[in-house]
């Protein structure tokens, strides 16, 4: 293991390797993390490393200074930083999970929602590694809900489909990887507009022009630092129990629409939300949206695996250093 050690030093920069010399006896538990510079990547590579593991994250456009920059559209990519890291665990996260730019770029979607997705299967199955592919709701139609596991998909848009072919292909690929499935999530943003939750904060805080927000599609808020605990805790399970494969699902258990978060985000902040308008129609324009894609959790549950912030409290934390208000600031926070 020293010696595996030392080797991986040669190849990945030392801030990538947090193994001390004197930590040898702690297990060398290396994971690696695609899309590591994204919002949920970014929670999960930290997850791992605050956890004693020896983490090594990836990214693209946004990769340098922290993370290594591998381009997952290039088969020989991937499997050079699979091949020379060697991981026990793959956390995938990278993706294009814009539902509308799916819709105009199908094939770059394809490409790297399915086919990357295949590949980092097959690769992390030919080193014996475990590996997380996050997939999410969008592949029900949400008709039916809640959703266990088994329930049948049917996804609406081509983010979803695309997505439910990828999960596919990688249990095709590599029979024993976990597939997680999740809601809409937030959380540490760098800017508002990266996320779906956290961009209606601009438009909660700009009192002086009336929002319309929907209030017709059912969303369950999700913490991207819980999935991000759930993925750490199904790797270490699995570490032990091989049953830990097949289809997850979780989820926030907080029912809410783009409205009632907008009117939540306000109520936190003490903000006026007389201008915030709700839409009860379906989506008019842009990819179909399944109504309500709950999720039934029962299976991580039952393995004790899972932890659920309040969407109050995970808002407080996410959005307050974007609040316009820095008198009021002040007085709450210091
Ligand atoms: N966000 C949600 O509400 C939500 C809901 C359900 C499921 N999910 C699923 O959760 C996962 C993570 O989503 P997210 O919101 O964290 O996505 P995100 O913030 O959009 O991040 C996407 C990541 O993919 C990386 N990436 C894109 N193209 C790449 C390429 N060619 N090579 C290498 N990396 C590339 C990006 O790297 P650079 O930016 O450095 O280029 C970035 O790190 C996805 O599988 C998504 O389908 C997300």
């Amino acid at each position: 293991m020293v010696g595996a050690e030392k080797e991986l030093k040669i190849h990945f920069r030392p801030g990538c390797v947090r193994l001390l010399e004197e930590d040898v006896s702690v297990p060398d538990r290396r994971v690696l993390v695609t899309g590591a510079t994204g919002l949920l990547g970014r929670a999960v590579y930290k997850e791992f490393l605050d956890n004693n593991w020896n983490a090594v994250g990836c990214g693209y456009r946004r990769a340098r200074p922290k993370f290594e920059k591998v381009n997952l559209l290039d088969p020989g990519a991937v499997r050079k930083i699979i091949q020379e890291f060697k991981p026990q665990a793959v956390i995938h996260c990278a993706a294009e999970r814009r539902p509308d730019v799916v819709e105009s770029q199908p094939e770059y979607a394809r490409q790297l929602n399915v086919s990357t997705s295949g590949c980092i299967a097959k690769e992390s199955a030919e080193i014996g590694a475990f590996l997380i592919y996050m997939s999410t709701d969008y592949i029900f139609d949400g008709s039916h809900p809640p959703y266990r596991e088994n329930d049948a998909p049917n996804p609406l848009s081509l983010y979803g489909k695309t997505k439910l072919e990828g999960e596919r292909l990688v249990l095709k690929n590599h029979p024993g990887a976990a597939v997680l499935r999740v809601p809409i999530l937030y959380g540490r943003v760098e800017e508002l507009d990266e996320c779906s939750v956290t961009v209606i904060f601009g438009k909660v805080q700009c009192s002086s022009t009336v929002a319309c927000m929907d209030h017709w599609q059912q969303r369950f808020p999700t913490h991207v630092a819980d999935v991000a605990r759930v993925c750490r805790q199904m790797s270490e399970r699995r570490i032990q129990d091989p049953s830990i494969s097949g289809i997850f699902h979780w989820s926030g258990n907080e029912r809410m629409t783009k409205f009632e978060i907008a009117c939540t985000m306000a109520d936190v902040f003490n903000l006026p939300s007389s201008h915030l308008r709700a839409v009860t129609d379906g989506p008019a324009a842009g990819a179909l949206r399944p109504r309500d894609a709950q999720l039934d959790c029962s299976r991580l549950e039952q393995l004790g695996i899972g932890q659920r912030t309040p969407f109050r409290l995970g808002l407080q934390r996410c959005l307050w250093p974007f609040l316009c208000d820095k008198q009021w600031r002040q007085t709450v926070f210091h």
